[in-house]
């Protein structure tokens, strides 16, 4: 009762702001589709908007998240006492051609995949690195998306972000530190757009690369199943985190009904229908447990939950 009245007041606050807000499930928007349903989603398409709704976030206590994608996220089932910012509609695009090269600034809500897409067409060298990988730029920049071939932060030059602080917002253009999954972009720096450079390659030959290693995935990953991606990330010493859980016997792994240690790569888990979130939780920590007890290797996890407290 108390969260349908705060979520009345809240959408009623947001109408007189002229802020459009969604009543949507996280299981609707999430790739693993699993989550419960929070106050509301506000999707943002300016900074002055977003501005808007961080004032009136912060001013009134409310919890909020900001999301992207929601590629790598595990969320809490249940009604969540949160607004959710998502910035899948800032969506800039600006190209300029260097001669033998290009820069583009790209929002965050663009995908990855129209990058790689745009690189074939005109020939963008080593966009290979990000086929298949299905986030925007936002998620993908603050935590160094990537393949074994190449990460994002190979063509980064620069990075907006709106850095919330005791209630007030600044914009800054920065160079964050980058290394294997992770950025040195902080918790309260929200990811605007990105500045990236690609050196010229001919569009056919960018075609072929892309091709072959999308071929790749599709016979190592279970590209069409409900999941996050890679769940951990590989150990320092450049094992794959896939092939240590598979060498303990656990592809196919299930504790539940829905939900399975994937038996085509083992550092995904699949939602076979409706998990909850308590399911898949449970199966990563049960395969981190495992790895830990027998390998003596502390897995680090790639996916990023979101619970109440976060
Ligand atoms: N392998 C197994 N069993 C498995 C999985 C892998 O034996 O269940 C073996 C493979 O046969 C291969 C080796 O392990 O010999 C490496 O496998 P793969 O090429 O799939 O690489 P990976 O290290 O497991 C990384 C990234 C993936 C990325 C692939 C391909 C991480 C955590 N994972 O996987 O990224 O798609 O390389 O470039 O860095 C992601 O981050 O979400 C992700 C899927």
């Amino acid at each position: 009762m108390l969260f349908d009245g705060e979520r009345r007041a809240i959408m009623s606050d947001l109408r007189q702001l002229k802020i459009d807000a969604k009543i949507i499930k996280f299981s609707d928007i999430t790739y693993v589709g699993i989550g419960g349903e929070p106050y509301s989603f506000v999707f943002p398409r300016t900074l002055q908007d977003l501005e808007k709704i961080v004032g009136y976030v912060t001013s009134h206590d409310i919890p909020f998240w900001v999301i992207g994608n929601g590629t790598k996220l595990l969320v809490r089932d249940g009604k969540i006492p949160r607004l959710v910012i998502s910035l899948s509609r800032f969506d800039l695009q600006e190209e300029k051609d260097n001669g033998d090269s290009f820069t583009l600034r790209l929002g965050a809500g663009v995908s990855l995949q129209f990058v790689v897409a745009c690189g074939i067409k005109k020939g963008f060298k080593g966009v290979e690195a990000l086929a298949g990988i299905p986030g925007c730029i936002g998620g993908a920049v603050k935590m160094n998306a990537g393949t074994r071939i190449g990460s994002i932060s190979d063509f980064i030059q620069s990075v907006q972000v709106l850095t919330i602080s005791n209630g007030r917002t600044k914009l800054e253009e920065i160079k964050p530190e980058f290394k294997y999954r992770w950025s040195s972009i902080k918790d309260n720096q929200i990811v605007l757009s990105a500045t990236l450079t690609f050196k010229k390659e001919k569009p056919v030959k960018v075609r072929d690369e892309v091709s072959k290693y999308l071929k790749k995935r599709f016979e190592t990953q279970p590209v069409s199943a409900k999941t996050f991606g890679c769940i951990f990330k590989n150990p320092e010493n450049g094992e794959s985190a896939g092939k240590i859980i598979d060498e303990l016997g656990l592809k196919g792994f299930r504790l539940t009904k829905r939900a399975r240690v994937s038996p085509i790569h083992a550092n995904f888990i699949e939602n076979e229908g409706d998990a909850c979130f308590a399911e898949v939780d449970e199966l990563i920590k049960y395969v981190k447990d495992k790895v830990k007890q027998e390998r003596k290797i502390e897995l680090e996890e790639e996916v990023v939950r979101l619970l109440d407290d976060s």
